[in-house]
């Protein structure tokens, strides 16, 4: 863990520069509108470690992956999330010498990103090399309002002298990914203009031909009031600037306010880019940077009134949800169809794919209750889109007649993960797209989505598990062979109890869709069956037999469900036994003896308890916890989050407590040694789950809202907002009481601790606390 961070309810605050610390700085004090991000990145010159990224959603690079040992199905690239052209860049030069925190000293080091209005600030000293000494002051947003926007303001004042004071801001498309294979460079340059105050370059990525433009526009300010000063314009490969030089009094602030315009070609034809990045970038710069941050704060304010969580008590825990709550917003905003939630967000390059499991499985139930049921459609409608391509890559592995496997990773439904052991054996992403659509329909009762769309996504997805099982003779069930279940750390095995029983819930609730869709809507029934090519009788008889006869592996002794076949066979030593020294594993082990381990990356058979808890009473709930997590290392970030949930469900509130802590700040203080690659973002959808469903114990069983809330030791009171059924409602706990206030315009039905209540539009009704 690295705990350099100061707790605070609404701002994550860095006091004092540590060169060592910037890394993951850059990353827990990302930038994003869901259209594009920025990590923490200085806007001078840095010339000590850093990671450089700056990210346009939806842009991506189909790097090789032909290797040697190449074998039939893999898949043809392995895609990655590109560095962009940099557009935050302002040269700074104090009489002829470069600002750079890495060389110089500095006093009074503050960056705050402030995630209530959604900006970064960083305010410090810097003494230079001659013993001059300048105050700086940098504020910086990516608008939530005008989506093609990012601006800068930028101050300095010289505190113990008169001198030259210079600034040039640039924009600079000769940029690299840190996972470059042979570093190569991604980017071809296609147009640059640089004039008096202004700036444009227009770069295109190679082999896709992706393009990206981006322009700036600039004022220059003494002492807050403007003054023209005549620039130097500057150009250079892939480059362009303007450099400001004015002679500042002491004590007076210079500064430099930098527009920026985005624009790729996701949102305008290719030829356009110039045109439309000149006209955005004027558009931003005409309004200014005030009247832009008024209307990018308001945006914000609106996203807190619907997803916000407080906590009273306990500072930590606060700081950490609203973290949380912050970087998913500002990576997904669900306006387009097109995109998607990946792992690291805008803050990194790792898991360079942009879809995993993650954004059903996790990201999915936050933004159901948490956003316009038009944001979990759109992300539904995203695979349903890419239902051919699952059919294809379902097909390359020998699959047939209509049989589905969406990818592992991907950006365009391709795979594009070459991991073997990953991309053929992980298949259990497609039950968690299924269970999607069930979720999704259970809190909106939107049934028309099954007919439109879901119904042909669960078809597919249903035929793929009919086809991956096989009967065995001795064992006189269907298996599952050759599969990895969410546990990384165990790869090529069979039975895997998670895999088997989402498949066999598949095949069942495609069964019940299928009833309900040819009950509501015959004609759309038989269209799906023509388009499909669905032959009721035989495939559903199919379905029956496997679901009535799967294996699942059960251990009678010790009575829980086995992870898969041969758990027990293992050397059984809890991790609370290890050596602290080697953990996290991954980092110290290798590989070979981490999968011969009997631990646990994250939670996998937990994770289908989770999943159909409905399924399981309380004491196996309890017994299959009380054995698994003390085999679970958590290095996923996927892991804490799940068993937070279940220990709340059994009562353990402190373990609960420490789990929530574990995925809520494991970024902020850093738990598994990675921030600096990146943000865990659609684990943060976890961290909210962890509030709402553990602590706050909602859940939705045929069309109902359930809620059976405890409140950890430490709170005194929390609260959190819930759209259900498009309706309303807030959830306040405290020791003794629960509130539910609907903020609806409709009658709301809940039930709390089972007892139903009825809340009239815009009433509190409170109960007691259990
Ligand atoms: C986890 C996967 C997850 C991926 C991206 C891996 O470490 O094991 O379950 O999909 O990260 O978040």
């Amino acid at each position: 863990m690295r705990e350099y961070l100061i707790h605070d309810e609404w701002n994550i605050i860095e006091e004092g520069f540590q060169p060592e610390n910037h890394k993951s700085s850059e990353s827990i004090f990302s930038l994003g509108n869901g259209k594009m991000g920025q990590r923490a990145n200085f806007e001078e010159t840095y010339t000590g470690p850093t990671l450089q990224g700056s990210y346009v959603a939806g842009i991506y690079y189909p790097d090789k992956t032909r290797v040697g040992w190449w074998k039939n199905g893999y898949p043809e690239y392995f895609a990655k999330v590109l560095n962009s052209p940099n557009w935050i860049g302002i040269d700074v030069q104090i009489d002829g010498h470069f600002l750079d925190l890495y060389t110089c000293k500095t006093e009074n080091f503050r960056r705050v990103l402030n995630m209530q209005e959604g900006f970064l600030l960083r305010e410090f000293t810097a003494i230079m090399d001659d013993g001059k000494k300048v105050a700086v002051t940098a504020k910086r947003f990516v608008s939530m309002a005008d989506t093609e926007i990012g601006a800068i303001r930028y101050s300095v004042t010289p505190l113990n002298f008169e001198g030259k004071i210079s600034f040039t801001p640039y924009l600079d498309g000769d940029v690299e990914n840190e996972d470059s294979n042979y570093d190569e460079k991604f980017w071809n340059l296609i147009d640059m203009e640089a004039h008096s105050g202004e700036a444009y370059i227009v770069t295109e990525t190679k082999k896709l031909g992706f393009r990206a433009g981006f322009g700036m526009m600039t004022k220059t300010f003494i002492q807050g009031v403007e003054v023209k000063i005549q620039p130097e314009i500057m150009k250079k490969e892939a480059w362009v600037g303007n450099r400001f030089e004015k002679e500042v009094k002491e004590g007076e602030e210079f500064s430099i306010e930098k527009i920026v315009g985005v624009t790729s070609s996701l949102n305008y034809s290719k030829n356009d880019i110039l045109v439309a990045t000149k006209k955005s970038t004027k558009a931003g710069f005409d309004k200014g940077f005030d009247q832009l941050f008024s209307s990018h704060s308001n945006e914000w304010k609106q996203k807190w009134v619907h997803s916000d969580i407080k906590i009273e008590g306990d500072i930590a825990a606060q700081q950490g949800i609203r973290f949380n709550i912050f970087h998913l917003h500002q990576t997904y905003t669900g306006e387009d169809e097109r995109l998607n939630v990946g792992p690291k967000g805008f803050t990194g390059e790792k898991y360079g794919g942009s879809t995993y499991w993650d954004t059903e499985a996790y990201c999915i139930p936050f933004f159901i209750s948490t956003a316009p049921s038009n944001v979990t459609r759109n992300l539904l409608i995203y695979r349903y889109k890419q239902l051919d391509k699952a059919i294809e890559n379902a097909e390359k592995l020998g699959f047939k007649d209509g049989a589905a496997l969406y990818p592992m990773v991907t950006m365009n439904g391709e795979e594009c993960h070459n991991e073997w052991e990953i991309t053929f054996e992980e298949i259990h992403r497609n039950g968690a797209i299924a269970f999607a659509i069930h979720n999704y329909i259970r809190h909106t009762n939107d049934f028309k989505y099954l007919e439109e769309y879901g119904l042909e996504v669960l078809i597919g997805i249903s035929r793929f598990w009919s086809q991956r099982v096989n009967w065995s003779g001795e064992k006189k069930k269907y298996v599952m062979l050759g599969v990895t279940g969410p546990n990384e750390y165990e790869n090529n095995i069979n039975n895997n109890w998670y895999t088997n029983k989402m498949a066999t819930w598949c095949m069942k609730y495609t069964t019940e869709a299928i009833a309900k869709v040819k009950q509501n809507n015959a004609d759309a029934f038989n269209q799906i069956c023509n388009k499909t090519n669905f032959k009721a009788e035989v495939e559903l008889a199919k379905w029956k037999e496997i679901t009535d006869q799967m294996y699942f592996p059960f251990n009678e002794e010790i009575n829980v469900f086995m992870q898969q076949d041969g758990y027990m066979d293992k050397e059984h030593i809890l991790v609370k036994d290890l050596d602290p020294k080697q953990r996290p594993i991954n980092q110290y082990w290798s590989w070979d003896r981490i999968l011969r381990s009997c631990y646990i990356k994250q939670a996998d058979t937990l994770q289908g308890i989770y999943v159909l808890e409905e399924e399981f009473d309380l004491e196996t709930i309890k017994r299959n916890f009380e054995f698994y997590e003390p085999r679970t290392v958590h290095e996923s970030s996927l892991s804490p989050c799940v068993h937070s949930i279940l220990a709340a469900k059994i009562g353990l509130t402190d373990k609960a407590y420490e789990m929530y802590l574990r995925t809520s700040r494991l970024d902020i203080d850093d738990y598994n040694h990675e921030a600096h690659e990146g943000l865990h973002i659609t684990s943060m959808a976890g961290t909210w789950m962890s509030v709402v469903e553990g602590f706050g114990g909602k859940r939705v069983y045929d069309g109902k809202l359930y809620l059976n809330p405890i409140i950890p030791k430490q709170w005194k009171k929390y609260a959190f907002r819930l759209t259900f059924m498009n309706n309303d409602l807030e959830v306040i706990v405290s020791k003794d009481k629960i509130e539910v206030v609907s903020h609806s315009d409709n009658p709301i039905e809940l039930y709390v601790y089972g007892k139903l209540i009825k809340a009239e539009p815009h009433q509190i009704v409170e109960t007691e606390a259990h």
